[in-house]
């Protein structure tokens, strides 16, 4: 995708001098920064990501477990989540990972297929209700709050054969699944996260085969998720919010879309619309509904195509205001910036009809923000920008950061590029704290390395390094482990701390 012609270097140039620019302030701000009072700190993964235990204690077949099992080495690596890093019985070596860290909460998920095998509400699986009830016991035990991610990729396979998140009535077997979460958990666990990152469920996630159906599957897609989100949100305020007195809210995944030059300012806004306007808008702005660009582009496009109504499902009057206003939070996964534009080389450039095709824009990582270890980029900036953009345009709500990190394919456990990601993005963080954004508590991707969906374990977030060769899924803890501890310890960002790996990570000292 990258494609810099000589007209684009001077732009590209520019960019640079911006990048220079905002090291340099960086570099400048040396003082410690201290974090708000009550501001939370907390590290993630997910069940599919860490479990293991695919098929064990009645657990059945969810989406990835069927793709990775029915297409041989569809992964990198042949990778499956067959194992993971094991947590299904390690899980009290991971609790023990979060004292050493100090953390204030654990975002984890919970397999639809351990609780409710059929998919259904008809059958609740003891075994998998019991796991999770030991999870968030031994948790509670040492003061760490568990927040709980009711869907993170792993739809029961048994929904996928009857159209999954394309069928209308996923809505409601979603809210039925999160009614039996609440009624089991809910008197523990008092922050919900619905859906996490629809956009990558409804585009990206191969296991779901909707690339394939792009421009259609994945706007049926979209609507139903926000809709069964909606449904959960009422729930949870009808029959558990009196009660159990919790939040809940829903996780994006929101890239910054800088453009190329003063020209592509239209085609970044495209691409933010596009890329997570799709979600926020419904839910936060004061319209309700997807963005304009979005019913007007799909609109337009469909009808020259020869489709008789538009690609992009209308939600009813009754559905918008269902999903309007339905969160208590923002949940943001930020990990990426990306450079945007729009000139004549885009014409034909993407199959039509498509999601790409409909959104119109081209977007790259320039060279000079690659690294050879990562597809992370350094680019605290584009995070400073994300934030501020979401506090004017919508109304600055209570926003969580439920994941941000580094990935690396480097072994071993000194993880200096981690380091410093974290150390600037905390800072870009801070500044648009200072500057108004409220921004109640950061998430740490990953607790330890675990199954990157598409890069299986050749792709590694981890705080906590997981062995996988010796059949025991040590986790050793990395420098960036040590880092943010002290960040939890001091409730300060100290840029220039050095971690001391000689002194073994525990609760003590
Ligand atoms: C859609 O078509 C109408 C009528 O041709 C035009 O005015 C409008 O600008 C188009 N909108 C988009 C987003 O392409
Ligand atoms: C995993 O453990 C084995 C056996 O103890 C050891 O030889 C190997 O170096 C470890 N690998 C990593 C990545 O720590």
């Amino acid at each position: 995708m990258l494609t810099i012609d000589i007209g684009t270097m001077r732009n590209l140039l520019l960019i640079l001098c911006a990048i220079a620019l905002s090291t340099a302030e960086l570099q400048e701000d040396t003082q410690p920064r201290k974090f708000p009072d009550g501001f939370l700190f907390g590290s993630a993964t997910s069940a599919y990501q860490i479990e293991g235990a695919w098929n064990v204690d009645g657990k059945s077949e969810s989406i990835w477990d069927h793709i990775t099992h029915r297409i041989p080495c569809v992964l990198s690596n042949c990778d499956t989540g067959d194992v993971a890093a094991n947590s299904y019985y390690l899980y009290k070596r991971d609790v023990e990972m979060m004292r050493e860290l100090g953390l204030d909460f654990y975002r984890f998920s919970i397999s639809w297929t351990r609780i409710l095998p059929t998919g259904f509400p008809d059958k609740i699986n003891e075994a998998g209700k019991n796991y999770y009830n030991n999870l968030i016991d031994e948790m509670l035990k040492y003061n760490i709050t568990p927040m709980v991610t009711l869907y993170h990729g792993d739809l029961p396979q048994k929904l996928q054969q009857i159209g999954g998140w394309t069928n209308p009535e996923v809505s409601n077997w979603f809210s039925d699944y999160a009614r039996v979460a609440f009624e089991l958990f809910g008197d523990r666990v008092k922050y919900w996260f619905t859906i996490n990152e629809p956009k990558e469920t409804c585009n990206q996630d191969f296991a779901t085969g909707f690339k394939d159906l792009s421009g259609i599957a994945d706007y049926l897609c979209a609507k139903h998720v926000l809709v069964a989100h909606g449904k959960a949100y009422e729930i949870y305020n009808n029959e558990f919010r009196a009660s159990q007195n919790g939040n809940v809210g829903i996780v994006l995944s929101a890239m910054w879309y800088e453009p190329e030059s003063d020209k592509d300012i239209e085609a970044a806004e495209d691409a933010a619309m596009f890329e997570w306007g799709q979600f926020i808008h419904p839910i936060f702005s004061e319209t309700g509904d997807f963005p304009n660009i979005m019913k007007e582009r799909i609109a337009n496009r469909s009808a020259e195509q020869g489709f008789p109504s538009s690609r992009l499902p209308k939600f009813s009057p009754e559905e918008v205001a269902l999903v309007k206003g339905s969160a208590d939070f923002c949940g943001l996964n930020h990990y990426y910036t990306f450079i945007t534009y729009r000139n004549e080389s885009i014409n034909g450039l993407y199959e039509s009809p498509s999601y790409h095709d409909d959104m119109n824009v081209i977007t790259y990582t320039p060279n000079d923000w690659k690294n050879t270890e990562s597809a992370s980029t350094n680019v605290p900036w584009g995070f400073y920008k994300l934030l501020t953009k979401i506090r004017n345009d919508y109304g600055n709500p209570p926003t969580y950061i439920t994941e941000n990190g580094f990935d690396s394919m480097a072994d071993g456990i000194v993880d200096d590029n981690r380091v410093s990601y974290y150390k600037s993005y905390l800072n870009a963080m801070l500044d648009a704290i200072s500057e108004g954004s409220d921004i109640r508590l950061y998430t740490a991707w990953s607790l330890m390395d675990n199954f990157e969906w598409g890069t299986g374990y050749k792709s590694k977030y981890g705080l906590y390094e997981v062995n996988y060769t010796s059949g025991k899924f040590e986790r050793v803890p990395r420098k960036s482990a040590y880092f943010y501890r002290n960040v939890l310890k001091t409730r300060v960002l100290d840029i220039n701390f050095e971690p001391d790996m000689s002194v073994p990570i525990c609760e003590e000292n």
